[in-house]
Formats: C-alpha cells, structure tokens, sequence
C-alpha cells in the first residue's frame, strides 16, 4: 500500500501482473522481490482487506466488497499508465477471467504467475509466520488446506514459480516482457 502515495512514473502501455497461488507458497514474497526490480504498484489483497475491514471476518460479502474495490483500484491505476501487480489467492478462473477482461480492455500487457511450493515447505513457512506475525495474511496451515481443492489450473499461458528454488530466472523474464 505504501505505494499508493508515491505512484511511479507512468508509461506508454502499463502492465498488469496476476499472481495466484495458495497461502504460503510465497506470492507477497515474489510480488515484493518483482516490485523491486521494476516500477510497479504492489496491490496485495490481505493489506487492502485489513484497511477497509480492520477485523476481516473473510465472508463472501467482505470479499466482493474488497475485490470490487481492487478491480477499481487497477482500472484508475492502468489508466494513468501505472503497472500493477495483484497479490492475491485468485484460485478461481472464473475471477481471473474478470481480470484478463480488464487487460484486453485497457490493451495494458497481461502477466499471470502461479506461485507454488511443496506442501511441507508451506507447512513450515506459515508455522513460522504464525508465531512471528509477520505479515499481512493470516492464513495458516488449516486455511491452506481448506483452500486447496479451489485451486484451478490457469487457462491461459503463464509463468510457473516454485518459491522453494531459485525465483531469479522467473523474475528475469517478466522483467524482460514488461520491458519490451
Ligand atoms: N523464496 C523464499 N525464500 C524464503 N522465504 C520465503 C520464500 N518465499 C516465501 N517465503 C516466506 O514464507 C512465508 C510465506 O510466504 P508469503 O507470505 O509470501 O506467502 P503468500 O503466498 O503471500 O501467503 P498468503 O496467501 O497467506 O498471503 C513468508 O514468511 C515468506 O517470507
Ligand atoms: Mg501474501
């Protein structure tokens, strides 16, 4: 959020990144290690939930009412030619797709990234990100299997990153494509 207040500067044709992965597996990690190497507005979906809703109670309601303001948030932003990147769970084609419609609407280029890592890695991970309480989700071991069979495949060509391993080469060729 915080770069809401200082927008980069914008560009001819902006990009729009689609992170989608289960809690855990290291979306706000990869969405902060991209927004480091290039220009982009960082909208994560849990910062955005604790502004509007300081005690989220994660309803369906709640959600709608946080991904219309998320999809409104990305038209204002693409249209001044700022390239955002989603930082949320999207498991659903079905919510992606209102996404890919935006893109082809404002003709802004269309990243989409699925995050992953294995399952015991996650277990891990958010073991100790719950008892640290660094960050901005609060998803833990049981959201994620809770989440898990709503995860549907990307219809669309996308980038695969297993946050376990490297991410620089990922990194390196959406760089690449956003520069083009
Ligand atoms: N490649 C990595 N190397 C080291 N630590 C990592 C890596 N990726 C993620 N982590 C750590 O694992 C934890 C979970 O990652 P992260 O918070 O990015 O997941 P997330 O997909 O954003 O989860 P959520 O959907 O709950 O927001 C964090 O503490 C993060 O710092
Ligand atoms: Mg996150």
């Amino acid at each position: 959020m915080a770069g809401l207040s200082q927008l980069p500067e914008p560009v001819v044709r902006p990009a729009l990144v689609v992170i989608s992965g289960l809690p855990g597996t290291g979306k706000s990690y990869f969405g902060q290690r991209l927004a480091r190497r290039w220009p982009f507005v960082v909208l994560e979906s849990d910062a955005l939930r604790r502004t509007l809703y300081p005690s989220p109670d994660y309803s369906p309601q709640e959600s709608w009412r946080l991904f219309k303001a998320v999809h409104l948030l990305i038209e204002r932003l693409l249209e001044k030619g700022v390239s955002v990147i989603l930082d949320a769970t999207n498991l659903a084609e079905r919510h992606r797709e209102y996404l890919y419609s935006i893109a082809e609407r404002r003709d802004v280029r269309l990243v989409l990234v699925r995050v992953e890592a294995p399952p015991e890695v996650v277990r891990q991970r958010l073991k100790a990100r719950v008892e640290t309480a660094q960050a901005n989700s609060e998803a833990d071991w049981g959201v994620y299997r809770k989440m898990r069979p709503s995860l549907e495949r990307i219809s669309r060509k996308h980038y695969a990153v297993d946050t376990s391993r490297d991410i620089t080469p990922v990194l390196d060729k959406i760089i690449r494509e956003v520069r083009k």
